[in-house]
Order: structure tokens, then sequence, then C-alpha cells
């Protein structure tokens, strides 16, 4: 009976870790009227992230006490493990940040770029940037 408790311990505990690691949970800061923001929460939670929003009135707001400069805002700001998600993020680059886990303020798409996700449109290219604790950015991930 105890052999069987350690052996269940020992394939139960990383089951467990890889679910934490699956569904880190998301906090998004947003307006109550923005349609696009709602389609990337909808994109986070397909992405298997567990996610809740707050609706503000002032999201720039949000975004400077976040310490994400407002050069690279976008129409929501979010928090995810201590790091910080500016806009139309796609979940693989967070997924990507979590496991990586540099020492940055976290990442940007700044602006609204269609075709990103939750944002609908014709096909465009943009870059997903690696925003520095200086503010100094990098490019992540290109799309
Ligand atoms: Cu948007
Ligand atoms: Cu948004």
């Amino acid at each position: 009976m105890k052999t069987l408790r350690v052996v269940l311990a020992l394939v139960l505990l990383p089951v467990a870790a890889a679910f934490a690691q699956s569904a880190p949970r998301v906090e998004v800061f947003k307006n109550a009227s923005c349609g696009c923001c709602g389609g990337w929460v909808e994109h986070m939670r397909q992405s298997g992230f567990e996610v809740i929003t707050h609706d503000v009135g002032d999201v720039a707001a949000e975004r400077k006490k976040l310490g994400m400069p407002e050069r690279l805002g976008s129409c929501h700001s979010a928090t995810v493990d201590g790091y910080v998600i500016e806009g139309h993020v796609p979940a693989a680059d967070i997924r990507r940040l979590l496991k990586e886990k540099p020492n940055a303020v976290g990442l940007a798409v700044p602006g609204m770029v269609p075709s990103s996700p939750g944002m609908a449109g014709p096909r465009t290219a943009y870059d997903t940037l690696l925003v520095g604790r200086d503010g100094a950015t990098r490019v992540y991930a290109s799309h």
C-alpha cells in the first residue's frame, strides 16, 4: 500500500506541475467597450490560459502603472507570471516567454495590427517585441 502511494505521488506530481504550467493566469486590463480585447481574451482561453478581465476607464494609466512604455501602447494591457503583455500578442509567444523567462518587462505588439490574434482584417506582417527593463525593445518573434 505504501509503495502504491509513492508510485501514485511520483506519477501525479509531474501531471500537476504540467497542468499548472499549461494554465498560468492572465489578468487583462481593458475598456468595457473594447471588442477586439474580447477577441484576444478568447484567443488566450482557447490556448489554455486562465484569463480574468478588469474593465478600467483609463487603460493608459494601467499601462503606466505596469511599467509598459506609452509608445508601445495598444488597446489592453495584461499581466502573467510577473510579466506585462501589451496588445494582441500571440499566445505562443507568451508561452515561449514563460519558458525562457528573460529578464524583461514583457512583450508588446504596439498598435492594433489587422490579423493579429483577436483582430480582424487582411493578413498583415508584425513583430512581437521583447521590452527590456530600460524600455528598449528587440524583435522577439515575427509574424
Ligand atoms: Cu485591440
Ligand atoms: Cu485589446
